[in-house]
């Protein structure tokens, strides 16, 4: 009999038929995780899981008794309680490496759109209001290049965002981090910095750090003012790493200029956020890694964990090697 196998939101569909033909897969997309009886009698059996920000908790384990390993097609693992995985002896991976280049565009993509006011300026265009030759200064954008950008979390994304600002813009570069990168700092003449310097020194604040215990609302109101007011704020992290009515705060209440957005504490974000009326706000539906090359490496990478971890070999990107070690 094959192996069950759950895969939840997101597996492309290559690799997702390929999967079929290995295992008996049912595919489940934003169902009630705790009272959905589909969901939960296919749990029961499943094996294997696959997918995107299923919340695996204590009780959604305590639901999978035949669970060995959670496969994050995702680098982010926010989703998971590592505590309760390890207790009950189930691996859980995740997809680095192969999306580092693509969320740095989306960083640095939307850093541009927001100091250029690329999304303000089109709807200008578009909505014929463009009839004079030339626009006024009340529509100029602010550089990029040249100016000083702080990077908080300097992990893979963190690095190349850093190198397209050294390289690409000329850009000085501030980082906070758990440890200094002394590569980072040869390379692109990156600065380690404690929070508050970089804060007060940086032109645009680019949140890329993961979600954990530590860094959950580790921009806050304070921290806001503390940025300079002509500071662009930029999230590519996860949406709880700042205090959203903070930031609602900081940009009514001009403290900083403007923000580039991908991340939100909610998601999808209710359409009723004052973030959403905001044209010095430019805003992503989450979309760091997607694109169809950088998507489909994921989903790969994912299956190849999630096939390791069910035939008993090692998968190469666990996200808490103590479970390996216990086995
Ligand atoms: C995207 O946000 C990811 O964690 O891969």
């Amino acid at each position: 009999m094959k192996k069950k196998v759950l895969a939840y939101n997101r597996v492309e569909k290559p690799v997702l038929e390929e999967l079929k033909d290995k295992y008996d897969v049912q595919f489940f997309k934003n169902v009630d995780t705790r009272n959905d009886t589909e969901f939960l009698n296919f749990l029961h059996d499943a094996e294997g899981i696959i997918g995107l920000e299923l919340p695996v908790d204590r009780e959604l384990l305590q639901r999978a008794p035949n669970l060995k390993i959670i496969s994050n097609v995702s680098v982010g693992y926010n989703n998971l309680d590592l505590d309760a995985l390890k207790e009950m002896n189930v691996m859980a991976t995740n997809t680095p490496g192969v999306l580092t280049d693509t969320v740095a565009d989306t960083a640095f993509g939307i850093l541009i759109a927001a100091a250029r006011r690329i999304p303000e300026l089109d709807n200008y265009v578009k909505n014929g209001n463009w009839t004079s030759e030339a626009i006024g200064p009340e529509l100029f954008g602010t550089n990029v290049h040249h100016k000083t950008l702080g990077i908080i979390g300097m992990g893979r994304i963190g690095n190349a965002i850093a190198q397209r600002a050294h390289f690409g813009f000329d850009m000085e570069i501030l980082y906070h981090s758990r440890s200094s990168k002394p590569d980072a700092e040869e390379q692109f003449g990156a600065k380690y910095c404690d929070l508050d310097d970089l804060l007060k020194e940086s032109d645009f604040v680019c949140m890329i750090t993961p979600l954990t215990k530590q860094t959950e609302g580790m921009i806050g109101k304070k921290e806001f003012q503390h940025m300079k007011k002509s500071a662009i704020f930029v999230n590519s992290s996860r949406g709880k790493t700042v205090v959203e009515a903070d930031l609602i705060d900081a940009l009514e209440q001009g403290e900083i200029a403007a923000a580039a957005l991908d991340v939100f504490e909610q998601e999808p974000i209710n359409s009723d956020n004052p973030l959403l009326k905001m044209t010095n706000v430019v805003t992503t539906p989450h979309v760091g890694s997607s694109t169809v090359e950088t998507e489909l490496k994921m989903s790969e990478l994912a299956a190849d964990n999630l096939e390791a971890g069910l035939s008993g070999k090692k998968p190469a990107n666990l996200v808490d090697e103590r479970v390996w070690e216990d086995k």
